[in-house]
């Protein structure tokens, strides 16, 4: 039975432990049929070692997406791989302590602007390093937590947050004639190294243990896995700008 990404070719973001997102998106995409590449942060040996838990081998290029170096020489490597993409997933997320936590009402502006720069702007500077090699159309899928409410201890993560949902909207306006999509996952809390930075995140799950439809399990991040590869299938194939929540159905829920 071939699988709803067969030939497809992705390029994958934020593998960096077994818990990451990103890691179960790469397993669901090999499974489904595409060949994948995976970019790394900080260190390729970190996200080397855990591609060696996916079904099959993977190239790993290292890619701080702050870095303009890096992003230059992305799309020769990717080339040289694979020779163009279809996909391109942004699971990356990151804002200094002092920007989480509870101190929003005292965090300097620089660690907003670094939470904005990797959680946010990334998103149009990875899609432009990438888009080169997505001359026949693609798809474009980032991760989001919700960023319609203000959340306990989450703090500049939501203005960077309802950055990215924002930029993804204008890029999907901006990229649409060339065919390319541009998805946001809108994910409930797992239990992640990106979420174990944020200092009380057990009160921001708490809330869905109270309040979510569908149980959520906070060490499962295959669900937000099986949206991404959703959407980098031929499944979606009019949706972009979208927000799609794999959220348990908090999101519909007043109290
Ligand atoms: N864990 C959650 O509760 C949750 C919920 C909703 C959305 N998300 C989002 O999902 C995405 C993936 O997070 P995760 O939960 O899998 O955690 P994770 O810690 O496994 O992944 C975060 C990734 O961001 C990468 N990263 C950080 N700075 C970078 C930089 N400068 N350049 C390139 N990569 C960089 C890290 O290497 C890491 O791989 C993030 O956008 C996160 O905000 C997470």
């Amino acid at each position: 039975m071939s699988g709803i990404l067969e030939g497809k070719r992705v390029l994958i973001t934020g593998v960096l432990m077994e818990s990451s997102i990103a890691f179960h998106a790469a397993k669901l995409a090999q499974e489904q049929g595409a060949e994948i590449i995976l970019t790394a942060f900080p260190r390729p040996t970190l996200t080397e070692r855990i591609a060696k838990k996916l079904p099959k081998p993977t190239k790993v290029i290292e890619l701080d997406v702050t870095n303009d170096e890096h992003l230059a020489r992305l799309e020769d490597v990717v080339r040289e791989e694979l020779g163009s993409l279809d996909g391109v997933v942004h699971s990356i997320g990151f804002a200094p302590q002092d920007a989480l936590g509870g101190n929003f009402l005292n965090t300097p502006f620089e660690s907003v602007a670094t939470a904005m720069h990797v959680s946010a702007f990334s998103l149009k500077s990875l899609t432009m390093a990438c888009l080169p090699l997505m001359q026949e159309g693609g798809s474009v899928v980032g991760l989001t937590f919700d960023a319609q409410y203000a959340w306990p201890q989450y703090d500049w993560m939501g203005p960077a947050k309802a950055a990215l949902e924002a930029t993804n909207r204008y890029m999907a306006r901006d990229l649409g004639k060339q065919n390319i999509r541009c998805n946001l996952v809108s994910a409930g809390p797992i239990g992640s190294m990106a979420a174990k930075s944020i200092p009380g995140f057990s009160e921001l799950a708490g809330v869905w243990d109270n309040r979510s439809p569908l149980e959520w399990d906070l060490s499962d991040p295959e669900p937000a896995g099986r949206g991404i590869v959703a959407l980098l299938s031929d499944w979606f194939p009019k949706t972009t700008g979208e927000i799609v929540h794999v959220d348990g159905g908090l999101h519909a829920i007043g109290a």
